[in-house]
């Protein structure tokens, strides 16, 4: 990488090695099911994440939208957290494509939804009322400081969702990064889920793609929808070799992505005009609170970190002074110096 860029684990590049396996990857047509290499991504990841099947999909948002498209009719409704990557960040498609409707209830500090709040959230059987079909969890939640959710918590969602007829979904973006940070199988942390996304070109490293998981019923069907959402593609086995490298290699050292993140929290405490919290360091994630009261804007602070330091930060979108650094692969310990002196240079 150029410059140490920090503003979302989604800038990552491929690993040489996935790019000599794209450079080498045997293809066919996927939509014939005919791509070997994508076929065995598909039944890799379904074998790591213990679900029956997967499916290839360009992205995060596009797994999720397939998954809410196939759980749900026309007039469904979707409980979920507010701070929700679905409900915030994917431009009101399950609406747009689905005539779905989101039910937002505020999450707690853990990324966890109350289950008496979601019980409060489910609708009666009335015919005024919207038709309660799905909850939706996120893990990690990334809006909340990157929290990992417990397969102890997902697994009494998942027994409440049954005993009330409902399907749960996870976006499972950064699943891995909370399977590193929980020192638990990712497979543990979606057993109780109908159906479950994550991204193979976040903290993974991979250029393109998610996977949307479920049992074979649900896949089968969700990739119908896929097709219908212009999502069938062809000679994908050139992307699916990079999907293969990354969750071949990738899963294990996530926690060094943790660690620098913890370095750079601590670094980070004694620099005038900031507030950060170390103990709110999770998983991959930094927030920052730039004093309002600070000589300088973030969008100031950002241009001269990048200028004099090669450091590229980000406003958070929802708030002015908000600051989130994202730790990945591309992150090194001697990059989390360098940008802890841009920061201590800057401000001081
Ligand atoms: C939690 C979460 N879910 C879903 C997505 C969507 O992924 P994509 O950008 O690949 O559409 C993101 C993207 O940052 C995310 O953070």
């Amino acid at each position: 990488m150029d410059t140490i860029d920090l503003r979302s684990d989604t800038v990552t590049w491929p690993t040489d090695e996935m790019r000599a396996a794209m450079a080498q990857a045997e293809v066919g047509d996927d939509v014939y099911g005919d791509d070997p290499t994508l076929n065995r991504l598909e039944a890799e990841a379904a074998e790591m994440l213990g679900k029956e099947a997967a499916l290839f999909v360009t992205s995060g948002t596009m797994g999720n939208l397939t998954a809410l498209l196939t759980h749900c009719q026309r007039g469904d409704e979707v409980i979920l957290g507010k701070q929700a990557h679905i409900f915030r960040s994917e431009a009101a498609n399950a609406a747009s494509f689905g005539g779905i409707q989101l039910n937002t209830l505020e999450l707690n500090p853990d990324g966890t939804l109350d289950l008496d709040q979601i019980e409060g959230a489910i609708r009666e059987d009335d015919e005024h009322m919207p038709r309660t079909r799905l909850i939706a969890l996120e893990n990690t939640q990334g809006s909340l400081f990157g929290v990992p959710v417990s397969a102890g918590y997902t697994d009494r969602v998942g027994d409440f969702a049954r005993a009330r007829g409902l399907g749960l979904h996870i976006d499972g973006a950064r699943i891995f990064n909370a399977a590193a940070a929980l020192a638990t199988p990712a497979s543990d942390l979606v057993a109780a889920a109908d159906s479950v996304s994550f991204c193979l070109s976040k903290g993974l490293c991979a250029p393109v793609g998610s996977l949307l998981l479920g049992d074979s019923d649900f896949i089968q069907e969700a990739r119908r929808t896929r097709k219908a959402l212009g999502g069938g593609l062809r000679q994908a086995g050139i992307l699916a070799a990079a999907g293969l490298v990354a969750l071949r290699r990738i899963p294990q050292r996530l926690h060094e992505d943790h660690v620098h993140a913890c370095a750079l929290a601590e670094g980070l405490v004694d620099v005038p005009w900031i507030s950060v919290d170390p103990t709110q360091v999770y998983t991959n994630m930094v927030y920052l609170e730039l004093s309002p009261e600070a000589p300088l804007t973030v969008e100031a602070l950002a241009a001269r970190l990048l200028d004099e330091y090669n450091v590229q930060i980000a406003r958070n979108r929802y708030s002015p002074t908000t600051i989130r650094l994202v730790t990945h692969y591309w992150v090194t310990a001697t990059d989390v110096e360098q940008v802890l002196r841009g920061f201590r240079q800057v401000l001081s």
